[in-house]
């Protein structure tokens, strides 16, 4: 199934919409958090949605929509860990053939996960997964990446820390 819209929102009025949401608050946790609830409640047919930031080499649970989750991911572990490490966006349409996968909600079937980067470091990513086998394509990746780059320029204004 292909997803050009969002809704009645293409991700380019998505992404405008978190610029200003953004806007005037420099809190990272509250900044990451309304980033969060934005993107997932515009996504459609997704469960989970949201932050992993790196905490002395490991990825720690941050803000999120969906149900409770692993709070740790070792670096290079799962698909949250390889595009952390490689400091890429994994697209994986398929979870049950990713070698690896951490399967915090079983009924995850597909999953999107972006790097976070705050003055050029990879600081954390942003996951999304999906209930449906395949469902994020580029759309969906190109919304996540751009709401990545909006946040952590954000973050570098306010600070750069996370
Ligand atoms: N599936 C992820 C773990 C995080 S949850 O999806 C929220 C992974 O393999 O890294």
């Amino acid at each position: 199934m292909y997803h050009e819209r969002m809704g009645a929102l293409t991700p380019d009025d998505i992404l405008q919409e978190l610029q200003g949401l953004l806007e005037g608050e420099r809190d990272p946790v509250a900044t990451l958090a309304n980033a969060a609830a934005l993107l997932y409640l515009h996504l459609e047919g997704i469960n989970w949605l949201g932050f992993y930031i790196v905490r002395q080499g490991e990825l720690v649970l941050g803000p999120f929509q969906g149900k409770p989750a692993c709070t740790r991911i070792a670096m290079g572990r799962g698909v949250c860990g390889a595009a952390c490490q490689r400091g890429e966006t994994m697209l994986v349409g398929d979870v049950t053939i990713f070698p690896g996968h951490i399967a915090c909600d079983p009924q995850s079937r597909s999953e999107l996960v972006v790097p976070l980067r705050c003055r050029g470091q990879v600081v954390g990513v942003l996951d999304c997964d999906a209930p449906e086998t395949g469902r994020f394509g580029e759309p969906e990746q190109r919304l996540l990446e751009g709401a990545a780059l909006i946040v952590g320029r954000h973050l570098d204004a306010a600070g750069g820390s996370l």
